[in-house]
């Protein structure tokens, strides 16, 4: 009777500090973008009615930092636990340096910024060439396309699937997010109780109600190797 090797379910939750060691800003630390930019005057549908050039410009210069940014140490850490786990990366992240780093099951709460999609019709997604997307850069509707990323106030479609994918853990851990944004930070809800919880942040996040929680207060690219380590002892 051959062995099948079930490998247990590790779930991964990642916020913008994932990619800070890219040198990608994250939103709310001292320098971040919100303290550069009114979350109001660039992400936020009102914005794009108001402002759409403003818009797209916001997602340009972070479009343009993206291309120039590559995957750090965490991202490949991911990777290579993909040889003893089955992985699931839900990210609120819009860069795409989970898949430049090989992971292969990634699930974007809050959109990519590398696509666009048609304002006429939500489904019509394409990928931007290059960094630019410009007033006047249209779908084949003719309407003008924006980022397809969820702003807030949007809804977040891939919530329920996100939802699923953390009942289903056999381990889960949170690595880069402050855990301040809805309904991404409420996934920690939906998670089996007991299961380990590993949380990778050089700040102290509190997750109240998690019990089984191990904390490892150091940046994404270490903080991965340490819980590599946690998990070869476990194994
Ligand atoms: N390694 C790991 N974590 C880090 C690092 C690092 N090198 N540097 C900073 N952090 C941590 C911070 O301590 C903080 O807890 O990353 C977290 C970043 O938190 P936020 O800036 O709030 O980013 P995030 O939680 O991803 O924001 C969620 O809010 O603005 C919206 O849509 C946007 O997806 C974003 C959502």
């Amino acid at each position: 009777m051959r062995q099948i090797n079930i490998m247990k379910k590790l779930v991964v939750l990642t916020g913008a500090g994932m990619s800070a060691e890219s040198g990608l800003k994250t939103f709310r630390d001292s320098g971040g973008l919100w303290e550069q930019y009114n979350v109001y005057e660039v992400a936020t549908p009102e914005a794009w009615e108001r402002d759409p050039v403003l818009v797209l410009r916001f997602y340009n210069e972070r479009r343009k930092q993206l291309l120039d940014a590559v995957p750090n140490e965490g991202h490949l850490g991911l990777v290579e636990l993909e040889k003893r786990f089955d992985v699931h990366i839900i990210t609120q992240n819009v860069d795409d340096l989970h898949e430049r780093a090989g992971s292969r099951k990634v699930l974007h709460l809050h959109g990519e910024i590398r696509k666009s999609r048609s304002t006429r019709n939500p489904s019509r997604v394409y990928d931007i060439e290059g960094a630019e997307l410009n007033p006047g850069d249209l779908c084949e509707l003719g309407s003008q396309l924006r980022p397809h990323v969820v702003w807030f106030g949007e809804p977040v479609p891939a919530i329920g699937e996100a939802m699923a994918v953390a009942g289903e853990a056999d381990i889960f851990v949170v690595i880069g997010t402050s855990l301040n944004v809805y309904p991404a930070a409420g996934l920690l809800q939906y998670i089996k109780p007991a299961i380990p919880v590993y949380i990778i942040d050089p700040a102290d996040i509190p997750a109240p109600g998690i019990e089984n929680v191990t904390v490892i207060r150091e940046p994404a690219g270490r903080g991965v190797k340490t819980l590599m380590e946690l998990l070869s002892k476990q194994a």
